[in-house]
């Protein structure tokens, strides 16, 4: 069996996630390759160093570069804020080596496109972090919509929605700069175009709406210094996807009590189906002529479910969500697979995005096929 070299970059809220994912898959599935933790990079050197400690990697650096040039390092997850997914994947990518990504790809459609067209050129295997996608649940979804269950599919009502910016005195971050990051649509919006992608296919136009709230935050917490911000507090549009289904989108991360409100209802000439990430194990589904909605739970004749657990509404977490997603993308590397968002489709993401930022901008329609 051969041996991948896993480096990591980033050591935060995604790094740990990494982290436990890289660490987990090989108890959940047989796999083609030999996991080996091989080295962990953060700016922050004693960060560094204590997390290759406690979370098994064998090497850590303060210099992502070293990371990179590792020899041992075959495969680099990027868990970093958003304007350095483009220079590390670049550099991973002249190196020959697989990258996974945290999303969105970057911060402006030109990187997006550079970074998808390099991977490409180098023959090299991507993914993106869309990791909701990989819920078996949706996967359940995604047969009911493709089998015909719902008949033809004529609408799409999605929203994320999350509260953690709802207080005006939660402070600036790099979340609130668009050469860093992007506000709510890039932050959450991203997660649900690539959920409506991976459902029912391409967005041909959108318009949309895009408003900054709270355009002043403290520096840092409890900080009386003032920063600017311009990014996006919550963005609504409306979608016209190539089927012909119309659709509705909205990010925030301003709406009080929602936590990971990643939700959609998808609706057919012959049924509805509803889903909440914070009830993730869960599908609301109703047939044409049925009274109200049956409550379908997941369980292992889902795949993916039963490596986790072998009873039905047992219920998978987050992190396995990040399990499975690191295990297509091994799987992908032996050759086996397609599933997952490679840096080719989460361009495309990209170009949606910024399709809605044009469109609101410019308060008009715009045909995605104009970028
Ligand atoms: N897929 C998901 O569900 C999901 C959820 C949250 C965040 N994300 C994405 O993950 C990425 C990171 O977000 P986060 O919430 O983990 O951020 P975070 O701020 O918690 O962590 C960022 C990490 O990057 C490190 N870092 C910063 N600059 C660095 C450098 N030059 N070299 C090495 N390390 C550096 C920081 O020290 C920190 O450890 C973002 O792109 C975000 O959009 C994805």
């Amino acid at each position: 069996m051969r041996e991948l070299g896993i480096g990591l970059i980033g050591t935060g809220f995604m790094g740990r996630a990494h982290a436990l994912a890289f660490r987990n898959v090989s108890a959940a599935f047989e796999l083609p390759f030999t996991l080996r933790l091989a080295a962990l990079a953060d700016a922050d050197p004693v960060r560094a160093q204590a997390c290759a400690t406690a979370w098994g990697f064998e090497q850590a650096y303060d210099d992502w570069q070293q990371l990179v040039d590792d020899p041992k390092v075959n495969l680099i997850a990027i868990t970093t804020p958003n304007h350095l997914h483009y220079p590390m994947a670049m550099s991973a990518i002249r190196a020959g080596k697989a990258v996974y990504c945290e999303k969105p790809l970057a911060v402006n459609l030109e990187q997006a496109n550079a970074m998808h067209l390099a991977a490409k050129n180098a023959g090299v295997v991507t993914r993106v972090g869309y990791n909701y996608q990989h819920n078996p649940i949706i996967g359940l979804a995604r047969e009911l919509i493709l089998n015909g269950s719902l008949g033809e599919i004529i609408c799409f009502q999605g929203e994320f929605s999350e509260d953690f910016m709802a207080d005006p005195a939660s402070p600036w971050s790099w979340r609130c700069e668009a050469e860093h990051a992007g506000g709510a649509l890039a932050d959450l919006g991203s997660h649900l175009l690539a959920m409506a992608r991976h459902l029912l296919g391409t967005v041909e136009a959108v318009c949309a709406d895009s408003q900054t709230v709270h355009r002043q935050r403290p520096a840092t917490a409890g900080s009386l210094e003032p920063r600017n911000i311009a990014v996006d507090d919550q963005t609504h549009a409306l979608l016209r996807f190539s089927s012909g289904a119309r659709g509705t989108f909205s990010s925030s991360w301003l709406k009080h009590g929602y936590k990971n409100h990643l939700s959609f209802e998808i609706s057919g000439t012959q049924g509805t189906l509803a889903f909440d990430q914070e009830r993730l194990n869960e599908l609301r589904l109703c047939r044409a002529g049925q009274d109200g909605f049956q409550r379908l739970l997941a369980g292992p004749n889902l795949p993916g479910y039963a490596a986790f657990s072998p009873a039905p509404g047992h219920q998978l977490g987050y992190n396995e969500l990040k399990t499975l997603e690191v295990h297509e993308l091994i799987m992908a590397l032996a050759g086996h697979g397609q599933a997952g968002t490679d840096f080719e489709q989460a361009f495309e993401v990209e170009r949606l995005a910024t399709a809605i930022r044009l469109a609101a901008r410019d308060q008009r329609w715009v045909s995605i096929s104009e970028l």
